[in-house]
């Protein structure tokens, strides 16, 4: 497991959070608090992703990450695991991977399944802390992820670590919104 990594807002001195190994099955309902306003879930969509995060959990090598103030309030969180191709997630991308002759990212590959940071913590380096220390601690050589295939934050920040798009305009059933998998080289890229 990664160490606890003390992090500070750019610039200033002081940490105000620390990254460090997450007990996502006793923190469920925290972390989906982040992800429902960082991302905008539904009540819904909660519980239906309740069901999914502890279902992921079960993999004996699924890792999850929390950022956490220093009055212990959970303000990010990311969580993933080894890509397997059964799985229904790698079963809807793989089409899309085969057609742009990216389909061997499938094989010994880490899945970042989430990445959220409340918004009120955003922009201070969690997010990049929480997804390079996760990642620093696998085995496999490269990561891949999906994201809303859209000029977001969450798009720059992956760029920025080194993830390349691998298609774009995939299709998730019951998502309103085409996604773009992205692939990298681990470890992530440094500033
Ligand atoms: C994506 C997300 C996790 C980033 O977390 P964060 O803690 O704000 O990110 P960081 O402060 O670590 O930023 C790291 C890099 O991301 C990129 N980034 C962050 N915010 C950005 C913004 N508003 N616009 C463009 N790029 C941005 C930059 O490359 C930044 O590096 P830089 O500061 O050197 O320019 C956060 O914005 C979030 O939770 N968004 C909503 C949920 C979501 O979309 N999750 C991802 C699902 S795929």
């Amino acid at each position: 497991m990664a160490a606890a990594t003390p992090a500070s807002p750019r610039g200033s001195g002081a940490p105000d959070f620390v990254v460090g190994p997450l007990d996502l099955v006793a923190h469920v309902d925290e972390a989906l608090a982040v992800q429902a306003v960082a991302f905008g879930l539904s009540q819904d969509e909660i519980d239906v992703r309740r069901h999914i995060v502890l279902r992921h959990l079960d993999h004996p090598q699924a890792r999850a990450l929390g950022a956490t103030t220093p009055a212990g309030r959970l303000v990010g969180f990311v969580y993933g695991l080894p890509n397997n191709r059964a799985h229904w997630w790698s079963t809807v991308v793989e089409p899309y991977l085969r057609a742009t002759g990216s389909e061997r990212w499938l094989d010994d590959s880490f899945v970042i399944t989430e990445l959220h940071v409340h918004p009120d913590f955003q922009q201070r380096g969690i997010g990049r802390s929480l997804i390079t220390t996760i990642t620093d601690a696998v085995v496999q050589p490269r990561s891949i992820l999906s994201a809303i295939d859209t000029e977001s934050p969450a798009r720059g920040l992956y760029r920025a670590l080194g993830y390349q798009d691998l298609a774009r305009q995939v299709l998730f059933p019951s998502a309103p919104m085409p996604y773009a998998v992205m692939g990298a080289p681990l470890p992530l890229r440094r500033r």
